[in-house]
C-alpha cells in the first residue's frame, strides 16, 4: 500500500514539475512571443486552461502525502524535512487559492469580455499576467525545495 501511494505521489510530482517546465518555457514563452498578434489571446487561454491539470497533481500529492505521513508515523508541521515540506505545500495552497487563483479568474473574465467586444489582450491583462508568472516561478521554486527535502531528508 505504501509503495503504491509513493508511486502515485512521485507520478504527481513529475506531472507538476514537468508540466510547470513545459508551461514556463513553451506556453508562457508563446504568450510573450505572440504579443500584439491574434495568437496572444489563444495562447493566454491555453495557459489559463491548464489549472485543472495542476490542481489534480496538487490534490494527489497532498492526499498521498498525508496518508504516507500517517502510515510512517511522521509528525505534521514539525521542524524537520517532512514538516518543512508540509509548510511549503500549505503556503503554496493558500497562495494559490486566495491570491493566484482569483487573479487568474479575473484575467480569464477580462479576456473573454475583451474578445466579445472584438478586442484582444490589452496592457492591463499583460501586466496582471506578468505578475502571476513571477508568483508561479516562486511557487515552483518551493516545489523544487520540497523535492530536495524529500530526497535528502537532511534534517
Ligand atoms: C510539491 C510538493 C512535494 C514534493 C515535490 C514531494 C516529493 C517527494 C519525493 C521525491 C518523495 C520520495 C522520497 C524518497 O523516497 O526518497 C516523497 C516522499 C514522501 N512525501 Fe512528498 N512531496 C511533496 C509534498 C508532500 C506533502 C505535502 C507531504 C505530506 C503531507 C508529503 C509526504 C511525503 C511522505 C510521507 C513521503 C515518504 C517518505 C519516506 O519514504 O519515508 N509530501 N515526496
Amino acid at each position: 500500500m505504501f509503495t503504491l501511494l509513493l508511486i502515485l505521489h512521485l507520478i504527481a510530482v513529475c506531472c507538476w514539475l514537468g508540466g510547470a517546465l513545459y508551461e514556463r518555457f513553451f506556453t508562457v514563452g508563446g504568450v510573450l512571443k505572440a504579443k500584439g498578434t491574434e495568437l496572444e489571446a489563444t495562447m493566454l487561454k491555453l495557459m489559463l486552461s491548464t489549472v485543472p491539470f495542476f490542481l489534480t497533481s496538487v490534490f494527489t500529492i497532498l492526499v498521498t502525502g498525508i496518508i504516507m505521513t500517517i502510515m510512517h508515523h511522521y509528525t505534521f508541521l514539525s521542524w524537520s524535512w517532512i514538516g518543512l515540506k508540509q509548510y511549503i505545500m500549505l503556503i503554496v495552497l493558500l497562495g494559490f487559492f486566495f491570491y493566484i487563483g482569483p487573479r487568474m479568474n479575473k484575467i480569464g473574465k477580462q479576456l473573454n469580455s475583451n474578445l466579445a467586444e472584438g478586442k484582444g489582450v490589452n496592457d492591463e491583462i499583460r501586466s496582471q499576467f506578468n505578475h502571476i508568472i513571477i508568483l508561479f516561478d516562486i511557487m515552483h521554486i518551493g516545489v523544487l525545495i520540497n523535492l530536495i527535502l524529500a530526497l535528502t531528508k537532511f534534517f
